[in-house]
């Protein structure tokens, strides 16, 4: 969930630092309230969790879910594990790419109306192919379906600017 108030990056470190925490909780954490994780937030991230700034920037770069900007106003999160895949993930993924003319993991601002992530696991395998739409899941989707999840997504988007 995004803030309104500007919080610097110590300020969410101290926030959400505590004793006996790990560091992907710290950093869910932070994601959870700003969106994503600065990275101004890596080197009071490494002091309060004694840790080098190389492991931190290696834990935030390993994981696919954390973002180091703000997200696209529409982000399309397609798992594309092996449920998913076996259900025809990677063709979907074809029709996604083509639909919005975006490219899946590519460099995306915030300002741009639409970003492509690959996740691996949604918890959804029974019902792959599995996907999130702005935190919202969705199942067995097909080419069809993602047209009317995304025209609503976007939708969504434009009435609240
Ligand atoms: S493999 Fe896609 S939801 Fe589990």
């Amino acid at each position: 969930m995004n803030t309104t108030k500007t919080v610097t990056p110590e300020e969410l470190v101290q926030r959400h630092a505590r004793p006996g925490m790990s560091l992907l909780a710290v950093l869910h954490a932070i994601q959870d309230e700003t969106g994503f994780v600065p990275p101004e937030a890596v080197g009071p991230l490494a002091k309060a969790m004694n840790l080098s700034r190389a492991e931190v920037h290696g834990v935030i770069t390993y994981y696919h879910h954390f973002r180091t900007q703000p997200a696209a106003r529409v982000t399309v999160q397609l798992c594309r594990a092996e449920a998913c895949r076996s259900m025809g993930t990677e063709a979907l993924a074809k029709h996604i790419e083509s639909r919005t003319g975006c490219r899946f993991d590519a460099d995306h601002s915030h300002t741009d109306t639409v970003g492509l992530e690959s996740v691996y696991c949604l918890g959804q395998c029974a019902l792959s192919p599995a996907m999130m739409v702005n935190d919202t899941l969705h199942a067995r989707v097909t080419p069809q379906k993602f047209d009317a999840i995304l025209a609503a997504a976007t939708q969504r988007v434009e009435e609240t600017v």
